[in-house]
């Protein structure tokens, strides 16, 4: 899987009184219409847990310069809440939007299915936001890198 090239996103969430963020890879498109993705959420982590709780999800895709952000919120926390240091709104579906993503997808969880450690969570999408970033960041071999190949040209959202 190191060789699979994949776009890197930091998963949000938030109920009343408790905010997380967490950097996956296994995010996906399931279908355009209704638009839906699909993301893997590993069932013993604290995301898991308040994704449940709160029924919202937002999947901001990282850009060039985000790579201490897809770090921060890939593993072990520091003692302050990274979600305090950056750049957050709450969005539509009162989830942390990143305001500098290259996109943000803001979903509410239509179904789960467990499966062994990690559980398929399946986001029905009710609000896109979208910036000027060209370069979004992929995780390959272990590394991040962003796609020189955009250099060139503006992505086109739609
Ligand atoms: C590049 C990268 C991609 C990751 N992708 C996923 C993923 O798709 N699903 C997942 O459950 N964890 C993934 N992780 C691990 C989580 O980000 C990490 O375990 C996080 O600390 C879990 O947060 P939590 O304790 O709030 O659940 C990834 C980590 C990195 C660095």
């Amino acid at each position: 899987m190191r060789l699979l090239v994949g776009g890197v996103t930091v998963l949000t969430t938030a109920t009343g009184d408790e905010k997380r963020g967490m950097t996956a890879t296994a995010v996906c498109s399931l279908s355009a219409e209704p638009p839906r993705v699909l993301a893997c959420i590993n069932m013993s982590g604290e995301m898991f847990r308040l994704v449940g709780q709160s029924g919202a999800l937002t999947v901001n895709f990282l850009g060039a310069g985000h790579e201490d952000i897809a770090m921060m919120f890939g593993g072990a926390r520091p003692s302050d809440d990274p979600l305090d240091r950056l750049q957050w709104v709450e969005g539509s579906n009162g989830a942390p939007r990143f305001s500098e993503a290259v996109a943000a997808l803001e979903c509410t969880v239509a179904d789960v299915f467990p499966y062994g450690t990690h559980a398929i969570v399946i986001c029905d999408v009710q609000n896109i936001e979208t910036n000027e970033n060209p370069h979004p960041l992929v995780y390959v071999n272990g590394r991040f890198e962003h796609l020189a190949a955009a250099d060139h040209r503006k992505l086109d959202p739609q």
